[in-house]
């Protein structure tokens, strides 16, 4: 998919935030230049890079790594600080909710999360260590995560208890209705 579509997507992902809109089309562009196979376009793009590390990273407290691997329509919700381990993937189409932190165990002791499409993410979450989290899977505010959850499920609270998602009858965020759209459209990057 070119820059350009993806970042369509991502604003398309983002309506209800400026700010998270700012963040997403920053990292995306931040993404493809630091990841580019071109020396002329990483070369060009080291001042884009080191903006994005000043203003979105240190200044807005929203540390996602530009190398991290995050597939298209990521939406940040209201665009508060989440912190986001490097070696994390992050398939299309997830909701990263206010104040999450997804990355390894500790310097060196474990890899991080992958995660699949269409996750949604509440928020105050911390998801660590080398788990999977598969598609369709809504995790609930506040969780801690320290295993994998597999697709279609609902996870939340601290132990963490995992659900089909038929046994809940309650919320069907609007996220999804919109990621339900975006699949027409989007590819996964995660297989
Ligand atoms: C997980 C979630 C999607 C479930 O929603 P739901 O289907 O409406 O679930 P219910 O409210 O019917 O709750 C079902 C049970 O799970 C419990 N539960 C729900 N969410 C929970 C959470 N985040 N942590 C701990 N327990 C939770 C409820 O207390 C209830 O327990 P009970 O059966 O013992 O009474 C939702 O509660 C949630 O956490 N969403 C995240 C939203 C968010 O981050 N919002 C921030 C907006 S900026």
């Amino acid at each position: 998919m070119s820059l350009l579509n993806a970042i369509k997507l991502d604003l398309r992902a983002n309506t209800y935030s400026k700010k998270a809109a700012i963040v997403v089309v920053m990292y995306r562009i931040a993404n493809h230049i630091a990841l580019s196979r071109s020396a002329v376009i990483r070369i060009l793009g080291y001042p884009i890079l080191k903006i994005y590390q000043v203003f979105i990273v240190w200044l807005w407290g929203i540390d996602i790594p530009y190398f991290t691997k995050i597939g298209v329509g990521l939406n940040l919700g209201h665009g508060g600080a989440v912190v986001v381990n490097s070696d994390t993937v992050i398939g299309d189409r997830v909701l990263l909710r206010q104040f999450t932190t997804i990355g390894n165990k500790g310097l060196n002791m474990s890899g991080s999360p992958v995660i699949g499409n269409d996750v949604e993410i509440g928020a105050n979450c911390v998801l660590i260590g080398d788990i999977t989290i598969g598609n369709n899977v809504i995790i609930g505010a506040g969780s801690v995560v320290t295993k994998s959850i597999p697709a279609d499920s609902v996870a939340y609270g601290n132990p963490l208890k995992i659900t089909g998602r038929t046994v809940f009858g309650g919320s069907k965020p609007a996220h999804h209705k919109r990621a339900r759209n975006m699949q027409m459209v989007t590819g996964n990057l995660v297989a």
